[in-house]
C-alpha cells in the first residue's frame, strides 16, 4: 500500500490554486503535500515522492526575484507535472525561450492535443481549458516536444517522455477544465504509478504527529460551537494531546433545539473533553435589544463572543494555543481572486478577532481540508452522525434568522419551526442531498383563521439549498408533500405562527441566510 509514504509533492509557487492542486490529487487517493517552492533538492529526496507538481503562480519568469526552485530538482529522477506558471519555468530553466505574451491569454480555451500523449491521452481533442497566463513559451528545451495547442499558445501542452517531465499552460485543476482530473489521472496513475489506496487514516495519524510536535507539552484552548468544524477539530486535537486541551461551549440563546445538550452528550459524556459551558444566553440578548439592523447584530453577537470567551479564557491561566476548525475554502474565500480586498457582503463570526487579542499560537488542524473531508475525518475519529453530517450553521446562529427585533420569544417560536422542518426532511430521507435547510422568522404578521378563530400571527420562511462550496446555491425542489406536511406541522404546532412560505431565491442574487 502506497499510503502516506511517496506523496506527489506540490510545489507552491504562490498560486492560489496549489491546494486545490492538492486536493484533486487526494481525491484520487493519493497523498499530497504542500511543499515551498524553493524547498531543497537534499530534502525533496528525503520525502521520497512518487512525483511533483509545479504549480502556477503570478510571477513572470522574468522577474529578477521571482520565485525559482532548486534546479537540482530536474537531476531527481521524479516525474514533473508543470502548471501554468511551473510549466514556463521549467521550460526557461532546461534552456528554453520564454517571453511575454503582448495578450494575455485569459478565460476558455480550446485544446488540441496529440490523442497519444501519455499525460492527454483520457481527453477528448478538443476539449476546453482554462487559460490564466501572462508570459507563454517561444522555443521549446532540447527534448521536449509540443503535444498539445490552443489559437493562442503553439505550446499549450509539452512533454519530455524520456525524462518524465510534462507540462500545461492551463490549469487542470479547476471546473472551468472539465476533464482536468484526466490529466491528474494520467500522471499520478500512469505516469508516477501511485496506487490509489491513500484514505483519510492516514490523514489523522500525520495530523496527530503534528499536532504532537507542535504542541508539545502546552495547553490549547478550543471554541466548540457544535458546528462540524469546530467538533472534528476539537476531536482530532484531543486524540492528539488529550488533557491538554480545554473546550470552551459558549450557549449564546442563539442556538438550534436541543444544540447545547447534543455537544455537552458527545464531548463531555462520550469523549470526556474537558469541557466549559458557559449560559451567556441573557448577555446576548441584552446586548441585542432594540436592534434590526443586520450588520449591527453580527457585529454585536460577535464582539459579545470575544469578551465571554476571553473572560473565560483569564479564569483558566496561561494557554499557549488557540485551536480554529479553520478549512480550506474559509482561507479561500477571505481573500478576493485577484488578491485586493473583496467587498464585504456580512462580516462572518468565526472566533474571528480573538487571535491577536489573546496573544496565543493559532493551531488550525483544518486548514488544508474541504468540508467533505472534514466529515469523512469526523466520522474516522468516531464523531457521531447527527454531528458530523450536520449542516452548516452560521456563528451568529439564529440571530441571522430572526429578522427583525431578537426577543427570546420569537427565538423560541423559530427554533420550534426550524426543528419540524429539519425533522420532517430527515423522516423524507432527504437531508443528505441537501447543503443547508433553515427557517427564518420574518418581521411580518398575517391575518390567518385557525380552528374557527381569526388568527394574526407572525410569518416564518422556509429555505433549503443545494451547493458544493456555500458560494454559489441554488434552492432544493422539494417533493409538494414534504412541504405541505412541513407547512400543516408548523402552524399547527408552534405559536405564533399561521402563515408558511417557500423561499425560491438562488445564491446568487441572494444568500443563503437572509442576514
Ligand atoms: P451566505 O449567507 O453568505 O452564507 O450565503 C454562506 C455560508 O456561510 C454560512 N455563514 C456563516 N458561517 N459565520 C459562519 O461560520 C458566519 O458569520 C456566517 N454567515 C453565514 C451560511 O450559513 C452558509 O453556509
Amino acid at each position: 500500500m502506497q499510503g502516506i509514504r511517496n506523496p506527489i509533492v506540490v510545489l507552491d509557487f504562490g498560486a492560489q490554486y496549489s491546494k486545490l492542486i492538492a486536493r484533486r490529487v487526494r481525491e484520487l487517493n493519493v497523498y499530497s503535500v504542500i511543499a515551498p517552492y524553493n524547498l531543497s533538492a537534499d530534502k525533496l529526496r528525503e520525502m521520497k515522492p512518487a512525483g511533483i507538481i509545479m504549480s502556477g503562480g503570478p510571477a513572470s519568469v522574468h522577474q529578477e526575484n521571482s520565485p525559482k526552485p532548486d534546479p537540482e530538482i530536474f537531476t531527481l529522477g521524479v516525474p514533473i507535472l508543470g502548471i501554468c506558471y511551473g510549466t514556463q519555468l521549467f521550460a526557461y530553466m532546461l534552456g528554453g525561450d520564454v517571453a511575454r505574451a503582448d495578450v494575455r491569454e485569459y478565460g476558455i480555451a480550446h485544446l488540441e492535443h496529440d490523442k497519444n500523449a501519455k499525460l492527454l491521452s483520457m481527453m477528448e481533442s478538443p476539449t476546453q481549458v482554462w487559460m490564466s497566463h501572462g508570459d507563454r513559451i517561444e522555443t521549446l528545451p532540447p527534448g521536449f516536444e509540443s503535444t498539445g495547442k490552443t489559437e493562442n499558445s503553439p505550446y499549450a501542452a509539452i512533454a519530455d517522455i524520456e525524462r518524465n517531465f510534462y507540462g500545461v499552460q492551463f490549469h487542470p485543476e479547476v471546473v472551468h477544465t472539465p476533464e482536468g482530473m484526466k490529466i491528474f489521472e494520467s500522471f499520478i496513475y500512469t505516469i508516477c504509478g501511485c496506487d490509489g489506496s491513500w484514505k483519510m487514516d492516514s490523514f489523522s495519524e500525520i495530523a496527530i504527529k503534528e499536532i504532537r510536535e507542535q504542541v508539545g507539552k502546552r495547553k490549547v484552548l478550543c471554541g466548540l460551537s457544535g458546528g462540524v468544524d469546530s467538533s472534528v477539530a476539537t476531536a482530532l486535537i484531543h486524540r492528539a494531546v488529550g488533557e491538554q486541551l480545554t473546550c470552551v461551549f459558549v450557549n449564546n440563546g442563539l442556538l438550534r433545539k436541543g444544540e447545547s445538550d447534543l455537544v455537552r452528550r458527545v464531548f463531555q459524556d462520550n469523549f470526556h473533553i474537558n469541557l466549559i459551558y458557559v449560559d451567556a444566553e441573557k448577555r446576548f440578548l441584552d446586548a441585542l435589544a432594540g436592534v434590526s439592523e443586520p450588520e449591527q447584530k453580527r457585529k454585536i453577537i460577535g464582539a459579545v463572543f470575544i469578551d465571554v470567551f476571553e473572560e473565560e479564557a483569564t479564569r483558566l491561566g496561561h494557554m499557549d494555543f488557540l485551536a480554529q476548525g479553520t478549512l480550506y475554502p474559509d482561507i479561500i474565500e477571505s481573500r478576493s481572486a485577484t488578491g485586493g480586498p473583496s467587498a464585504v457582503i456580512k462580516s462572518h463570526h468565526n472566533v474571528g478577532g480573538l487571535p491577536e487579542k489573546m496573544n496565543m499560537e493559532l493551531l488550525e488542524p483544518l486548514r488544508e481540508l474541504f468540508k467533505d473531508e472534514v466529515r469523512e475525518l469526523g466520522r474516522e475519529l468516531g464523531l457521531p452522525e447527527e454531528i458530523v453530517a450536520r449542516h452548516p450553521f452560521p456563528g451568529p446562529g439564529l440571530g441571522v434568522r430572526c429578522i427583525g427585533e431578537i426577543v427570546r420569544e420569537r427565538l423560541d417560536t423559530l427554533r420550534d419551526a426550524d426543528a419540524i422542518f429539519i425533522e420532517e426532511i430527515q423522516k423524507a430521507g432527504l437531508y443528505d442531498e441537501i447543503w443547508q435547510a433553515l427557517v427564518c422568522l420574518l418581521p411580518v404578521k398575517s391575518v390567518g383563521v385557525q380552528g374557527d378563530e381569526r388568527s394574526y400571527e407572525e410569518v416564518c420562511s422556509l429555505r433549503a439549498v443545494t451547493s458544493t462550496d456555500a458560494m454559489t446555491a441554488d434552492w432544493y425542489r422539494f417533493p409538494p408533500e414534504v412541504l405541505q406536511q412541513v407547512s400543516n406541522r408548523i402552524c399547527n404546532e408552534v405559536e405564533h405562527i399561521n402563515r408558511v412560505l417557500y423561499d425560491v431565491t438562488s445564491k446568487p442574487p441572494g444568500t443563503i441566510e437572509w442576514e
